[in-house]
């Protein structure tokens, strides 16, 4: 009894030695730990035999099934380091990734037609000396009507041309709304700062206003020119230097006489149509001439406002709408394509 169970066990070790050796995969591996060491696994069922022998015999036999067992297992724990070790190699083998393959080719950036319009203003004025200075948006009725002599009733102040932001506390002194134009940055920079000033001011405005030359929101760049001594004639050489500048040297420019309540005296600003070259065309309306600035000399009102002398200083304002200006720049009839982020017009600049 005793020796056959013995030659059992010993059977058993031989096979598992032999078998386990041959598997190539951690499956393999764990059915066959099932099938010897399981529950009603082979070495179990020998175990079983145990029950038949003499009290004497029992721990011999008990001992070398235990060795037997402890050798198995660590067989199997070896064998399945190694395998896991060439299962992994195997993956990364599969996964690799050839390191000299060319990268994902991301589109480069570039700056929208506003921006590189803006940039160009500002760059002529910033060689010039003049500084770049900004206001807020959502603005009071005083920066941006009050303070720059509009009267109570002028129509500016109308609903259907400003967009008024609703308040819980309305006071009429400070009622808010959007900024309709950059000339209140006129108004905030002179508060702060005495002449001599040169400065520039870039900003969204916004009106009532929606047809393909008009959005109801769009950008000015605001001018202003403070110090003692400055005449109309420096309005005029500066203006008629940036229209050359940003519209090429050949351009007529013209000044026509033009009301706006904070200058006096106002004008507007032509150049001649670079289409037609001033003959009439359809651009320029037949006359040869497109509008590009409203401009002026500030008006006393609006120097004593901010405290500054008129007696001793005098000065020029002008602003210009960009969009107008890339429009004409670059040909392009319809304003809101600089709005809808069509990449097909974008990338053309
Ligand atoms: N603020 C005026 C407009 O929006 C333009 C302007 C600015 C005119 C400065 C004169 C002086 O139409």
């Amino acid at each position: 009894m005793k020796e056959e169970l013995l030659a059992k066990i010993e059977a058993l070790q031989k096979e598992a030695v032999q078998v386990l050796s041959s598997f190539q995969s951690i499956k393999e591996l764990q059915d066959y730990k099932i099938h010897v060491l399981g529950k009603k696994g082979l070495l179990t069922e020998v175990l079983k035999g145990l029950g038949g022998l003499s009290p004497e015999e029992r721990p011999l036999v008990g001992q070398r099934a235990n060795e037997v067992k402890q050798t198995i297992e660590s067989q199997l724990i070896l064998l399945q380091k190694s395998l896991e070790g060439k299962e992994k190699e195997a993956k990364f083998r599969s996964q690799k990734i050839d390191a000299t393959l060319p990268g994902l080719q991301f589109g480069k950036g570039f700056r929208h037609p506003l921006s590189l319009v803006q940039k160009e203003i500002e760059q002529i004025f910033l060689n010039l000396g003049f500084s770049i200075h900004e206001g807020p948006d959502c603005e009071s009725d005083y920066y941006n009507f009050g303070a720059l002599n509009f009267p109570p009733d002028h129509p500016a102040r109308e609903m259907q041309d400003t967009f008024y932001i609703k308040s819980e506390i309305r006071n009429p002194k400070s009622e808010l709304l959007l900024r309709t134009h950059t000339s209140p940055v006129q108004i905030r920079v002179m508060e702060k700062q005495k002449p001599p000033l040169y400065i520039i001011a870039p900003g969204a405005v916004y009106r009532h206003d929606h047809d393909v030359t008009h959005s109801p929101m769009f950008h000015q760049v605001e001018g202003l020119m403070v110090d003692t001594n400055i005449t109309f004639g420096d309005l005029k050489g500066v203006l008629t230097l940036f229209c050359r500048t940003i519209f090429g040297a050949d351009r007529k420019v013209r000044f026509r006489p033009s009301f706006f309540p904070f200058v006096e005296p106002g004008a507007e600003v032509d150049i001649s149509c670079a289409l037609c070259n001033g003959k009439g065309c359809r651009v320029c309306g037949g006359d040869g001439w497109l509008e590009i600035l409203g401009a002026g000399m500030v008006h006393p009102a609006v120097l004593e406002e901010v405290k500054i002398d008129p007696k001793k200083y005098s000065g020029f304002a002008f602003g210009m709408g960009v969009e107008r200006i890339a429009m004409l720049k670059y040909g392009i009839d319809d304003i809101r394509l600089f709005y809808e982020s069509d990449l097909r017009f974008l990338e053309q600049f």
